[in-house]
């Protein structure tokens, strides 16, 4: 919690226009966009200013980013009520980093672990946004000085940086409460959703085998089929929750189910106690087509009509903008950074 000043409580999120939106992306994160909109002020971006970290191809890049706000649109993210734009629209996201970059600390950096598993082995060759990414990433958050960050897992070690580069800036400048500490909201039965292949790996846009992942523009059958191959283990399902402890493929199947039926993990297991596979995956298939079938759709829908779609991405920057332009301001004001118009 934030002591003293009191923020507007706002809520930032963003992801990636890099491929297919997948179940992890959805249940992770995604969904929660759509429920938060009930309680809070919400900012939801389409990072593509962080995409370009790795080489994208321009034209690649461009129909992915109308993709992803086809999607947003389709889970049930309102035009209406939130602001939804790209990222490289409104420039207060790059003006905001840089002077993050000079606070932050390569040491706090040398930590983060998604840049050591996204460099691998050859470090040197990674570009120096892939290094200074988490920064880039403290700046959206900031910049709308927001309150609440619903992300997945992999990413809580980036909201700890922002909040140490907040604290930070808010000593250093002696402005008290300048910048609010950001809480994460993880969601707890969904937080990490795995590979259908490997229950050790997380579920990703980039695993190079589709069948590891359920996008949520596959088909019926595409769904049902990656379900029935999804790995799994002889043993029937247990009847407790912690018979599931050491069965990483058994526990990421139901964890699945309990997310897409809004049910605990407890509920579910009691529900197919003693059950083989060969009963629990038909079930998880049709759960899964019912929650993501008509999200499919809807995405369509929506890139049926492109203008319609850069309309509310306009518009999303404008309102994006009108907030985030008088808190770089602010900033530039307190560090000394001369304004004379
Ligand atoms: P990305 O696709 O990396 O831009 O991620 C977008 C959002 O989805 C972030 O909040 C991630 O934490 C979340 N996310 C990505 N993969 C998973 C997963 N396998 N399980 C749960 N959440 C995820
Ligand atoms: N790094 C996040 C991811 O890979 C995407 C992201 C960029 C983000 N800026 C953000 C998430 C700000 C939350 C808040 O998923």
């Amino acid at each position: 919690m934030t002591e003293g000043k009191q923020h507007v409580q706002r809520v930032f999120s963003g992801v990636q226009p890099t491929g297919n939106l997948h179940l992890g992306n959805y249940l992770g994160a995604v969904r929660n966009f759509v429920r938060l909109q009930d309680d809070y002020e919400c900012v939801y971006c389409i990072v593509d200013l962080h995409a370009i970290t790795v080489r994208q191809e321009p034209e690649t890049l461009r129909r992915s980013i109308r993709e992803l706000a086809a999607a947003y649109l389709a889970c049930g993210v309102d035009p209406q009520r939130s602001a939804i734009f790209n990222q490289s629209q409104v420039s207060q996201h790059a003006e905001l980093g840089w002077v993050l970059n000079c606070i932050a600390r390569m040491g706090w950096l040398n930590r983060m672990t998604q840049f050591k598993e996204k460099a691998g082995k050859d470090r040197e060759k990674a570009s120096v946004g892939l290094y200074d990414y988490p920064v880039l990433q403290a700046a959206d958050i900031l910049a709308y000085r927001a309150t609440h960050v619903p992300i997945g897992e992999d990413q809580k070690q980036h909201i700890e940086l922002c909040r140490d580069i907040a604290a930070k800036f808010n000593n250093d400048y002696e402005v008290e409460d300048f910048f609010p500490l950001p809480e994460p909201l993880i969601q707890s039965a969904a937080a990490r959703v795995m590979s259908l292949r490997d229950g050790s790996k997380k579920m990703s846009k980039s695993d190079p085998s589709d069948a590891s992942r359920i996008n949520l523009t596959d088909d019926a059958d595409q769904i049902a089929k990656k379900i029935r191959k999804a790995k799994t283990d002889p043993e029937p399902l247990p009847d407790t929750v912690e018979g599931l402890e050491e069965r990483p493929e058994a526990r990421n199947l139901v964890g699945i189910y309990a997310a897409l039926n809004d049910q605990s993990v407890e509920a579910v297991v009691t529900e197919f106690a003693g059950k083989q596979f060969g009963t629990f995956k038909p079930a998880l298939a049709d759960l899964a087509v019912a929650k993501l079938g008509p999200i499919a759709e809807e995405m369509q829908r929506h890139l049926a009509d492109l203008s319609h779609i850069d309309e509310i991405l306009a518009k999303g920057a404008e309102r994006a903008e009108a907030i985030a332009e008088p808190v770089v301001r602010e900033v530039y004001d307190v560090m000394g950074l001369l304004r004379t118009r």
